[in-house]
């Protein structure tokens, strides 16, 4: 897929107030601090579309950006603060699973993780609650470029190995660095054919 145009729509706290166009819409969640704003610069080729950070906690709201004018991509804050260990739902911020359970134009989740980290169990209760509400999902590997190749194929095995433990196939899943542009074409590519008109 090829980037024609990528503009920024809208912030929102509420999800009843994110647009009503019913466009397929994809959402790019995960750990503070995980890249998910880089990604998103990196994705659509722009600078600064989406506010990137070093410190953690720097997306706050629910930000609604249009691509070629057919889709949407949402930058979500990250989830993760919580300590005390309730249920996997209350762990997450009420307007994140109220996003993820009312959007009806929702095609996709992506979860982003670190491809540095062992698989975090954060990480993997998001993806629990993701299929326990029905809603499909990817997994982006980020920040690539700070392993060597070896390394890159060592973690994505053991994260499968992990999810494998609990799901019974493995969730389509993408690696990639925005500092060195690698994942774009994928990441593009795999969304248009699930975008299909
Ligand atoms: P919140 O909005 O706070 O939840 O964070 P976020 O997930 O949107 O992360 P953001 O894109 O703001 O990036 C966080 C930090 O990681 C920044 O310092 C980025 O420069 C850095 N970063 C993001 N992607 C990459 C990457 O691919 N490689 C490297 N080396 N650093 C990255
Ligand atoms: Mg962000």
């Amino acid at each position: 897929m090829k980037i024609k145009s990528a503009e920024f729509v809208v912030s929102n706290s509420e999800v009843a107030k994110c647009p009503q166009n019913p466009i397929p819409e994809y959402a790019f969640i995960g750990r503070s601090n995980v890249g998910k704003s880089s990604l998103i610069n990196m994705l659509t080729d722009r600078k600064s579309l989406a506010k990137t950070s070093g410190r953690p906690g720097k997306t706050q709201l629910i930000n609604h950006f249009i691509i070629n004018n057919n889709w949407y991509l949402v930058d979500l804050p990250g989830y993760g603060y919580a300590k005390v260990s309730k249920s996997s739902k209350k762990k997450f911020q009420k307007f994140i699973t109220n996003y993820f359970e009312q959007r009806q134009q929702l095609v996709m989740a992506f979860v982003l993780v670190d491809i540095r980290h062992k698989p975090q169990p954060i990480d993997l209760e998001f993806m629990e609650y993701l299929g326990e509400s029905g809603i499909p999902f990817g997994i982006i590997f980020t920040k690539a470029d700070k392993l060597k190749p070896k390394a890159i194929e060592r973690h994505v095995d053991d994260y499968s190995l992990e999810l494998l433990k609990t799901w019974e196939a493995l969730p389509p899943y993408f690696v990639t660095s925005s500092s060195k542009k690698i994942g774009q074409d994928e990441v593009l590519d795999f969304i248009a054919t699930t975008n299909e008109e």
